[in-house]
């Protein structure tokens, strides 16, 4: 059945860096630091590193085995196993579509930020309500943020167009290095700002006054995006994963990795945030009006606000390229048509529904359902349906349905490396993971 003309992935280290520029996007760097922000800091942090370990990494290596045992794209792949459950293979194709509507958004966002940053056109701005004026007001602009998506998707594109070793693996190669070098220097200059190490302190004393059920629910649904489980990307990738990749070793790494960043973004933003007295918890405009109008207190305020935009944009591409990839390599194999032709088609596709979901904010206010805009529906879908009802079913699919030897034998390459804490992670497989994302999915409802 395995199709043999398929690209992989050069070595050991590829794997992990193309798979971390999935892992590490927006959901780290933007998204982690308001919501630890919101739920005490350093306890849920804690809960966090839990949820990653007892329910990423177990569910990343399920995701991992499906793609690399039948080097398929998402669809093809869960259709190879078991064709009753190819769905779940479309689940894991319409996801990644419709984040991509909103994600390109605010990757849009990032890179007009940087470029204002770059123009110097921050410096006439200077309180943090002056930068939540501008900020909606440029949400809300009728073409700008419009442009700024298309053009992120273009770059997508071109990344994707060079193909998977020359496009994908080259540049999360280049670009996942150097966003690690930029999150180092950051936090080293964050944490030596005036009273900078209250915010340190307020990401690593926790506080589990403010710890409640939803804290724990909210970590999990954060790990989950963060390790971007549940929409086809870690099978895609791992079809592109050699016959001799370790993939305990590859999902332990990326799960550290991602977890590092979201750390080190808290200590780019914490220290910042208390230097100037403003509370941590100022949610999803963090990043776009407290920050800056932080940078704007510093010298060489450009500077610092171009690196930290520029960081965001590299975790923003690795990650859009990771969906891309997704849709591409299933109209590429599913639809037979040749991978250029394909990638323009998801491209086109993208670019409606992220130009919708952009305006949906601003010039498009009717582009709304029940009072939620389009943008809005597209998160909430996704976050809180698709995603966790992936997650439910790929621990079902592999846990109760496939052949017992199914996950064994990808976790030892069949037989030549040791298998070692199999019947705990059957465990979680089976039973814990399962039951843990049925609770999510019940809160992200309301049932409870
Ligand atoms: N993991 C990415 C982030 O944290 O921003 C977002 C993401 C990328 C989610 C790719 C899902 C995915 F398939």
């Amino acid at each position: 059945m395995k199709t043999t003309h398929r690209a992989t992935f050069g070595g050991r280290l590829s794997a992990v860096l193309v798979t971390a520029g999935s892992a590490v996007g927006l959901g780290n760097i933007w998204r982690f630091p308001y919501v630890a922000g919101e739920n005490g800091g350093a306890a849920f942090l804690l809960i966090y590193i839990l949820s990653v370990l007892i329910m990423g990494v177990p569910i990343m290596l399920a995701e991992f085995a499906i793609g690399r045992n039948t080097r398929s794209n998402a669809v093809g792949a869960f259709r190879k196993l078991s064709p009753r459950w190819t769905i779940l293979g479309y689940n894991s194709v319409v996801a990644p579509l419709l984040i991509m509507g909103f994600y390109l958004v605010v990757s849009g966002w990032t890179m007009e930020y940087m470029i204002h940053s770059i123009t110097g056109d921050f410096t006439h701005v200077h309180t943090a309500d002056e930068y939540a004026a501008l900020f909606s007001a440029f949400t809300q602009n009728p073409w700008r943020p419009a442009l700024y998506t298309v053009i992120f998707t273009l770059l997508t594109h071109g990344v994707i167009a060079l193909g998977v070793q020359k496009g994908i693996e080259r540049s999360s190669r280049i670009m996942m290095p150097l966003l690690l070098v930029i999150l180092v220097v950051l936090a080293i200059h964050s944490m030596l700002l005036p009273n900078g190490w209250e915010g340190v302190r307020f990401l690593f004393t926790p506080d589990f006054s403010k710890v409640t059920a939803s804290t724990f629910l909210t970590a999990l649904g954060q790990a989950f995006f963060s390790l971007s489980i549940g929409l086809g990307c870690l099978v895609t990738y791992a079809s592109y994963f050699k016959e001799d990749t370790n993939i305990t070793h590859t999902a332990l790494q990326v799960a550290s990795i991602d977890t590092l960043v979201a750390v080190l973004a808290g200590i780019v933003i914490f220290p910042a945030v208390f230097s100037v007295g403003i509370e941590p918890t100022a949610g999803p405009s963090l990043v776009f009006v407290t920050l800056p109008a932080i940078f704007n207190t510093l010298p060489l305020s450009m500077v610092w606000s171009t690196i930290f935009f520029l960081l965001l944009v590299i975790a923003a591409l690795t990650s859009t390229i990771s969906l891309h990839e997704v849709l591409t390599a299933y109209v590429h194999e599913e639809w037979h048509l040749s991978r250029r032709t394909s990638a323009w088609i998801v491209t086109a596709a993208c670019i409606l529904l992220g130009i919708a979901a952009s305006l949906s904010l601003g010039a498009w206010k009717w582009l709304q359902i029940g009072g939620i805009s389009f943008f809005d529906l597209l998160d909430f879908v996704t976050a809180n349906i698709l995603l966790p009802a992936a997650g439910f079913f790929v621990c079902i699919f592999v846990g109760w349905v496939l052949d017992r030897r199914f996950m064994p034998q990808e976790l030892t390459n069949k037989g030549t490396i040791p298998l070692r804490l199999w019947p705990l992670l059957r465990l979680l497989l089976r039973w814990v993971c399962p039951l843990l994302m049925l609770l999510i999915f019940m809160d992200n409802i309301g049932i409870i």
